[in-house]
């Protein structure tokens, strides 16, 4: 059976108009905002809106105030007829898909900063990236007002602040987070795998490997932070360059130095080449 096409919002007022529609009929909506290069990561998240909502709405937006000056906003993969055919195929309702200036007119002075979940991690690295991230994802709630967005835990501290900034901010919307989805050999799908030569390739699952590892360890009753730093020292040695490997609590972030009594969360991020590859695992607690 061939899917007819997915309809297109390119304005606020368009998926405004089309939301309201869909909730004032009684339909519960769910938004997945991405950034576009869809892969089986962002088809998880499609997936558990459908089953979650009657309607799925996917956004499309590469959002230039999360990017840092150095990095690839200009370069990052841009394949919308391929993401249309995609989200189509996966049954998605609706794509928004707006230009920049719809977003970001020239007037615009508003940042939201999210304290707490930012701090550290990839906000230590990444300065302004947190920031972007809660403005967008704050604007694409209000915009579209779901009732329900979904968010992948392969950026988990993202879903943390996403969280924070809903429940501070009142927003009317349930926070849904969604499991990391990975190749067979453990590579978590990211839209920035592709930027991995072959060799690279070969070399990146051993991220996941180091890191599940280190999180049986601590679980075991192993001090977090020798083992920290034997797997800090091992990634190194394969040629991924890490920017930090560390134990936080799974809810708020915090730094955690002992064996962990409360759900625990290991985070890192290292370079290969010219990739910053980031993965992130549950640590068991007794
Ligand atoms: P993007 O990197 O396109 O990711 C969109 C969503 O897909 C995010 O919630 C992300 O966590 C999820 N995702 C990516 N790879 C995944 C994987 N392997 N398994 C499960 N989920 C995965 O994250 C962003 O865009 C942006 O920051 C955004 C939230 C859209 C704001 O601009």
């Amino acid at each position: 059976m061939t899917k007819g096409s997915i309809a297109i919002a390119r304005s606020v007022a368009e998926v405004r108009r089309r939301v309201a529609a869909w909730r004032a009929a009684g339909e519960r909506v769910g938004l997945v905002p991405t950034m576009g290069a869809l892969h089986a990561g962002h088809m998880a998240l499609v997936a558990a809106a459908r089953q979650n909502c009657r309607r799925a709405v996917a956004s499309i937006f590469v959002n230039p105030k999360q990017f840092g000056p150095r990095e690839d906003f200009s370069s990052y993969p841009r394949p919308e007829a391929d993401d249309l055919a995609k989200l189509t195929e996966a049954g998605a309702d609706l794509a928004f898909m707006p230009a920049v200036a719809e977003i970001y007119p020239e007037e615009f002075a508003t940042t939201i900063s999210v304290a707490g979940p930012s701090d550290g991690l990839c906000g230590a690295h990444r300065p302004g990236h947190f920031d972007g991230v809660a403005t967008i994802v704050a604007k694409l709630l209000i915009q579209a007002a779901p009732d329900a967005a979904f968010f992948g835990e392969k950026d988990y501290q993202q879903l943390m602040v996403v969280r924070r900034m809903a429940r501070d901010l009142d927003l009317p919307v349930e926070i849904v987070g969604v499991p990391t989805v990975r190749e067979p050999d453990g590579l978590a799908l990211s839209s920035r795998n592709v930027y991995l030569s072959p060799d690279e390739r070969r070399i990146a699952p051993n991220l996941h490997r180091v890191m599940r590892e280190a999180a049986g360890q601590i679980a075991g009753g192993a001090a977090p932070d020798p083992v920290l730093r034997r797997q800090i020292d091992e990634l190194n040695g394969l040629g991924l360059r890490v920017e930090y490997l560390e134990l936080r609590d799974a809810t708020t972030l915090a730094p955690l130095a002992d064996t962990p009594r409360t759900p625990a969360r290991l985070l890192a991020a290292v370079h290969l080449g010219r990739t910053r590859l980031i993965d992130n695992v549950a640590v068991a607690t007794t």
